[in-house]
């Protein structure tokens, strides 16, 4: 049976009969009269050497043609190596080719190609060391997420991707229709919301946070864990249009409480990722961002900073900082601002809170002073916003008053007012962005370079 490289690394011993499959890194041929070949299945960082010898019957047929990318099997035995590199290498007793690649074409391995290009392949790229290591880091954080979760009891709860509502406001939507658009454009067809699948308007959703209340109103505390779309036109290193976010809501539960989660929950996911994906860690800490580790062990051991929105914008007015955008109250902070506040004013990470009502979305627990809401940024060096969350309006008459002021109807949405009228309670909650998070962790600097297949305005790829 196919044993896996990274287990046979960790335990398997000189003498043992093994075999393994994948694909071929680099051949070398020795004047000696075997070859060298440094084989990658994917299952941990290091390659393993194999040594094929000319004796063996597809020696010259097969094996001096196996290029970067061929896919093979390798039964053998384990050797102790010669070479400094590695503990064992595996003397082939049989090499089964599975899979030629044609050298011609193949881009992978063959010259040093950059994050931009290998985008426009990028069901090849899992095959280099630096996607194979996000790919393997991102498994990781997701299984750090729901052990998080799920050792606090919190429910993981399926909310919907196909909704009827706008959960940020903001119109950002990607609309689901079954209308036949090229008909309705050249004036043969009516558009008709109730002939449509739905016999209403419906889009993909922003966030699971509106349909995750509900539950948290029953249950206590929840989370939802899926993707999320925003048609939002952002050509930013920063930005999806089809990306996953992690959120938990907590009945019971006021902004002190929230952002004392949100700062456990970071702690924990980073220091999971640190210890259970050491080698590919390594790897970025060395290849991709100096100084990686470090900054990831500072979020685990230091608290968090807190400052409200309004000595933000006094810091930021006070820096004598160029920006490109004059932070002014009533705005939103930009990236430049909240990378400001985070890298260079308190040199970590930053919760800031209490932001004008009219900047943020209409669910969101209005304080004493009528002007500001109970919201919470998570902010981290190079990324800047990493989280978004808030204590959630409660009273019934303050939320209308909130939708009305947003240009929402109470009535569509009487299924959220519901959850304020029968057995209304504090709750809170947050939303981590999943790539982000993952940006931060390997240090990637697009987050183009840290999702399977990257949606992006203009750019749907494969
Ligand atoms: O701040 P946001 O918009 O918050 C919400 O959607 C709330 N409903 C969450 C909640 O309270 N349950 O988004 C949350 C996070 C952001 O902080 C950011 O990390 C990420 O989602 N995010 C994006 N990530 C990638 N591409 C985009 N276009 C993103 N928009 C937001
Ligand atoms: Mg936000």
């Amino acid at each position: 049976m196919r044993k896996k490289i990274k287990e046979l690394l960790k335990s398997s011993q000189v003498n043992d009969q093994v075999v393994i499959e994948g694909w071929v890194r680099t051949r070398r041929d020795s004047k000696g009269g075997f070859s060298f070949i440094e084989m990658n299945d994917g299952s941990c960082m290091a390659n393993i050497q194999v040594i094929a010898d000319n004796t063996l019957s597809n020696y010259e047929s097969e094996i001096k043609k196996l290029f970067p990318g061929a896919a093979i099997k390798v039964s053998g035995e384990l050797k102790a190596s010669q070479g400094k590199k590695q503990r064992v290498e595996l003397l082939a007793k049989e090499v089964l080719l599975y899979g030629a690649c044609d050298p011609e074409n193949y881009v992978i391995g063959k010259q040093r190609v950059n994050f931009e290009l290998l985008r426009d392949i990028p069901h090849l790229r899992p095959r280099t060391n630096t996607f194979g290591a996000v790919f393997r880091v991102r498994n990781r954080l997701a299984a750090a997420i729901h052990r998080f979760f799920q050792d606090r009891e919190f429910l993981y709860i399926h909310t919907p991707i196909i909704t009827g509502s706008d959960c940020e406001g903001a119109g950002e939507l990607f609309q689901v229709t079954v209308q036949d658009i090229e008909k309705i454009s050249a004036g043969k067809a009516k558009c008709d919301y109730n002939q449509d699948f739905f016999k209403k308007k419906s889009f993909l959703t922003v966030s699971g946070q509106l349909e995750l209340e509900s539950f948290a109103c029953s249950l206590g505390d929840v989370y939802t864990f899926g993707p999320t779309f925003r048609a939002e036109n952002s050509h930013t290193s920063r930005h999806l249009a089809e990306f996953w976010m992690v959120e938990p809501e907590m009945a019971f539960a006021d902004l002190e409480q929230d952002m004392a989660l949100a700062e456990t929950f970071l702690k924990s996911i980073c220091s999971d990722v640190l210890e259970n994906c050491a080698e590919d860690m390594d790897f970025f800490n060395l290849r991709v961002q100096k100084g990686l580790i470090e900054k990831l062990q500072n979020i685990v051991d230091m608290p968090f900073g807190h400052m409200t929105y309004t000595d933000a914008i006094t810091e930021l007015q006070n820096s004598g900082q160029k920006f490109d955008f004059t932070p002014e109250w009533g705005s939103d902070l930009q990236s430049e601002h909240e990378r400001f506040l985070t890298e260079s004013v308190v040199k970590g990470p930053l919760i800031v809170t209490d932001y004008p009502a009219g900047i943020k979305a209409f669910y969101m627990k209005m304080n004493p002073n009528e002007k500001t809401v109970r919201a919470m940024d998570v902010l981290v060096p190079q990324i800047g916003e990493i989280i978004g969350g808030s204590q959630r309006e409660e009273n019934p008459e303050i939320l209308e008053t909130r939708m009305r002021a947003a240009g929402l109807e109470p009535e569509g949405l009487s299924w959220y007012m519901d959850l304020r009228r029968y057995g209304s309670v504090p709750h809170a909650g947050f939303g981590l962005g999943f790539e982000r998070m993952l940006q931060f962790l390997t240090g990637m600097g697009n987050i183009r370079d840290v999702i399977p297949f990257p949606r992006t305005p203009g750019q749907l790829g494969i």
